[in-house]
């Protein structure tokens, strides 16, 4: 394997250190991602320099330029904060003709608004939620053509910012209050869809013309309270002491037979290639217990943390860490950017 000259662009203040010795759980949480790749890539062999990004593409630009890397490692989730501009580090990496891992710009783009992104997801007769938009500083009409119960979200958010229980409306006002919590706490527009009862799905997606998807993987509730809905919030993604307490695993779905496997594996494969994407994403699925299955979000940039549902299932497959990084940089080093042709 030839040895690469990686430039890994993670968030200021989340360059990882040598170690984890001495760390805190909480800190290691912070920066456990870009510490599982920068480490591994290194004991593979390659060269990586880690360099913190906040609100200034110079440092990007003078790594680029002076280092020359082989591949940027993307690994960036904002750009000053603000969650929506990460299809914009990879275009300013395509204008600079610099290789980088993970999805295009456009991919990025269109798979980070859920409005949008659903309304392409419709014109390919993909199964996904029915919607309505409510943005910002424009008078909430309540939608007649939509059954309670809702979900109400944030359009451009990831993480689920500002989903609780209390995201589940089934009148009119609880809708009203909450595209206004939406508004007012999460700074974003919000989108109202159909709430899908079901078994909580994540597939995880990797290739550029030719697709691999990687078994489905659940979310299981396993001790939650029957009056509290099983979905995942902020705090059943993130609270450990929550996660023990009622349950929350996450693991090879079971029981899906042949055909259902090969519906998802096909769904996820067209749902990538609706939304542009490329290098690797994870799809975010509810399956009802008729079998149907909703597409509830694609995931351009999502978490590929040792251990987390990406690289565990394709461990379950014998794809081990460091072959799925390997595969990650040779997609990216093999990308037919438009500067390429
Ligand atoms: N229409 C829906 N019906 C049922 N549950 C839903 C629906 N939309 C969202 N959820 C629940 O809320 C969770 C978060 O929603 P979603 O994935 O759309 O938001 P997100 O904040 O972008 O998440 P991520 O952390 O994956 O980026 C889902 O995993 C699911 O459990
Ligand atoms: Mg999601």
């Amino acid at each position: 394997m030839k040895k690469l000259r990686i430039l890994a662009l993670v968030r200021e203040g989340l360059v990882p250190p040598e170690n984890m010795e001495g760390y805190s759980e909480k800190e290691i949480a912070e920066w456990k991602a870009e510490f599982d790749v920068v480490s591994t890539l290194r004991q593979m062999g390659h060269e990586v320099n880690a360099i913190g990004v906040y609100d200034d593409l110079a440092p990007i630009r003078k790594a680029i330029r002076e280092w020359q890397p082989d591949i940027a490692f993307m690994l960036l989730e904002e750009f000053h904060g603000v969650a929506s501009y990460d299809h914009a580090i990879v275009s300013y990496l395509e204008l600079m003709r610099q290789p980088y891992t993970g999805c295009n710009p456009r991919g990025l783009l269109l798979s980070k608004d859920k409005a949008l992104s659903k309304k392409i997801l419709s014109y390919h007769r993909i199964l996904t939620p029915k919607f309505v938009m409510f943005p910002r500083g424009r008078r909430a009409k309540v939608p007649k053509r939509l059954a309670f119960p809702l979900l109400v979200k944030a359009n451009l958010e990831d993480a689920s910012a500002g989903i609780s229980q209390a995201s589940i409306v089934t009148t009119e006002e609880a809708l009203l209050e909450r595209v206004k919590f939406i508004h007012d706490k999460v700074d974003c527009g919000a989108i109202a869809e159909q709430y899908i009862e079901g078994r909580e799905l994540y597939v995880g997606v990797i290739g550029n013309a030719r697709l691999q998807t990687f078994p489905a993987w659940e979310m299981l509730f396993k001790n939650m309270p029957d009056d509290v809905a099983k979905i995942a919030t902020a705090k059943v993604k993130f609270d450990e002491e929550y996660q023990k307490r009622h349950g929350i695993e996450t693991g090879l779905a079971q029981g899906l037979d042949e055909e259902q496997q090969m519906q998802v594996t096909r769904l996820c494969k067209r749902v990538y290639r609706a939304l542009n994407m490329s290098g690797y994403a994870r799809m975010d699925l509810r399956m009802r217990a008729d079998g149907s299955v909703f597409v509830l979000e694609a995931n351009g940039n999502p978490n590929i943390a040792y251990g987390e549902d990406f690289a565990e299932s394709a461990e379950s497959t014998g794809t081990s860490y460091e072959a799925l990084l390997q595969r990650i940089i040779n997609l990216g080093l093999n990308y037919e950017a438009p500067w390429r042709r």
